[in-house]
């Protein structure tokens, strides 16, 4: 069946969260890897507990206390370069294949949207900032629902969005627990693993594994 919508996650998919600390990051020295990843773990775990509670907050509160303590971890709490840092999050680079996979699909007439827990400001920003904001139709975010992913009710507003079928949306994300998420909606799932992490989520039977952005040239209009 040809696509006819493509949903995009945005943090880490379209955006490379670890390019804050690549930029940002010189005080942290040698642990700069490990605060970068510390932190992106952390600032999911919290969108997660935030759900299960029945509770929200902005994305980009829980950012900046999953930076907290991926500093003060690794002992860094007084002299980090904590606002520096949280700038930079607002204002990521994007992949190098991205802009470039976005215009493709989009002269073939798919209709493309971000589908993303970031706040909607800071979607619009980061987005602009990274030059793909004119690639794409919507940046929907999942703060309206006041709910994160992978709650079946995000990927259902981006179903809605589409207006089609969801056998005819393909969803891209290198989030594992997110593709997993959207397969199990019934979206046509693309794992974006570029870094050759062992497979989760059952995602080698419900998903199709690429590498980079650039290999979803492919999808048929
Ligand atoms: C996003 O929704 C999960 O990073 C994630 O953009």
């Amino acid at each position: 069946m040809a696509i006819r919508a493509v949903l995009f996650d945005v943090y880490g998919t379209l955006l490379d969260v670890h390019s804050a600390v690549a930029r940002e990051g010189r005080a942290l020295g040698p642990q700069a890897e490990a605060v970068s990843r510390l932190w992106r773990q952390k600032q999911l775990e919290y969108t997660w507990v935030q759900s299960l509670r029945g509770e929200y907050r902005s994305f980009r509160a829980l950012t900046e206390a999953a930076l907290d303590y991926a500093l003060a971890a690794h002992g860094f709490a007084a002299a980090a370069p904590r606002g520096a840092l949280l700038q930079a999050y607002e204002r990521l680079d994007a992949y190098p294949e991205a802009a470039a996979l976005l215009a493709d699909l989009r002269r073939k007439g798919i209709r493309l949207a971000a589908l993303s827990n970031g706040d909607p400001d800071m979607l619009e920003t980061g987005l602009r900032a990274a030059g793909l904001h004119n690639h794409l139709d919507a940046v929907l975010s999942v703060a309206p629902l006041r709910i994160y992913k992978p709650d079946r009710r995000v990927y259902e507003l981006g179903r809605q969005w589409a207006g089609v079928d969801k056998a005819e949306i393909a969803f891209v994300s290198s989030n594992a627990w997110d593709a997993g998420g959207a397969a199990a909606f019934g979206f046509r799932t693309f794992w974006v693993n570029r870094t050759a992490l062992p497979p989760e989520y059952d995602l080698p039977n419900t998903a199709t594994i690429i590498g980079n952005l650039q290999e979803l040239d492919f999808l048929p209009a």
